[in-house]
């Protein structure tokens, strides 16, 4: 039997139902949550999530501003415009779309985020806050990923993780979340010799490394969930993810699509995120 589908598109929609009325209730209050885009630079690819992050914002009743500035920026007015909009009391959360372009160091310009704005909880403090257990913003992937994963019905305790891929946003993240799921939890990536003696051991495997076919099922346990992150181009230009989907949706239990698994969890999420701040400003 064929894996079931986890439907980030469906999940997404229950959620953002419950953010709406959320904000609704601020905003009645005059709390209105705002969240600021910033992107930097002309990638069409960067433009498009953007557009999307901006269009839940409005569709949530968030208020929002895109702020699109040219790739030439020198550092330090994106500097003074984070720090402008850490000011800015209708602001609730910033988010400086990643990957700025080369001059410009994405660790200074996460840092100048105020802790309490940083919905992509990309900093040293969010982060520390997760590894520590501490209440915090989350990043909005791998937070996303724990609910498709939550939605399956599967108790993580006592479960074997596989996370492929150690990235700051999603991989490493990933893994303390599902640390703190009680699951058992390995971390593989580029470095590691035979990904399928991990995997396959695994009642729980998320990839994202951002190459396609990386997890195949010769690979997969069955019956396992598959959680996948990868956003790629197949040889006709076709969205996929990184793992094989035909093949593997015949032995996983569950399995996300891409499109239409974790990329709307992931907006909706930044969302939570976004609300979660408003919520938490002179509540
Ligand atoms: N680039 C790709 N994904 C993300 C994300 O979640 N946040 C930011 N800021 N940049 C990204």
């Amino acid at each position: 039997m064929p894996a079931q589908l986890i439907d980030g598109v469906a999940l997404s929609g229950l959620i953002r139902g419950d953010v709406a009325t959320r904000a609704a209730a601020l905003t009645a209050q005059g709390r209105k949550p705002g969240l600021a885009v910033i992107l930097v630079g002309e990638d069409p690819a960067s433009a498009v999530y953007v557009r999307n992050k901006v269009k839940a914002c409005e569709a949530c009743g968030f208020h929002s501003v895109l702020e699109r500035y040219e790739a030439t920026l020198d550092q330090a007015t994106l500097l003074a415009r984070i720090a402008a909009l850490n000011a800015d009391p209708a602001i609730h959360g910033i988010l400086v779309q990643m990957p700025v372009p080369r001059h410009i160091d994405p660790h200074k310009v996460i840092e100048a985020i105020s802790t309490a704005k940083d919905v992509d909880g990309f900093s040293v403090h969010s982060a520390g806050a997760l590894m520590t257990g501490l209440p915090g913003l989350r990043p909005a992937t791998p937070y996303g990923c724990m609910k498709l994963i939550e939605s399956t019905g599967l108790s993580l305790k006592g479960k074997h993780a596989v996370v492929i891929g150690r990235s700051n946003t999603v991989g490493k993240p990933m893994a303390l979340l599902l640390l703190q799921a009680h699951a058992t939890v390995t971390v593989c990536h580029s470095g590691t010799p035979d990904l399928g003696a991990h995997t396959r051991h695994a009642d729980v495997v998320v990839v994202a490394v951002g190459r396609r076919n990386t997890l195949t099922a010769d690979m997969v346990k069955p019956g396992a969930v598959v959680i996948d992150v990868g956003m790629n181009r197949n040889d006709e230009g076709k969205l996929c993810g990184d793992v094989d989907f035909a093949g593997v949706r015949e032995v996983a239990g569950f399995i996300t699509p891409v499109p239409g698994g974790v990329g709307p969890m992931t907006i909706t999420m930044l969302l939570v995120n976004t609300l979660q701040a408003a919520e938490a400003l002179n509540a």
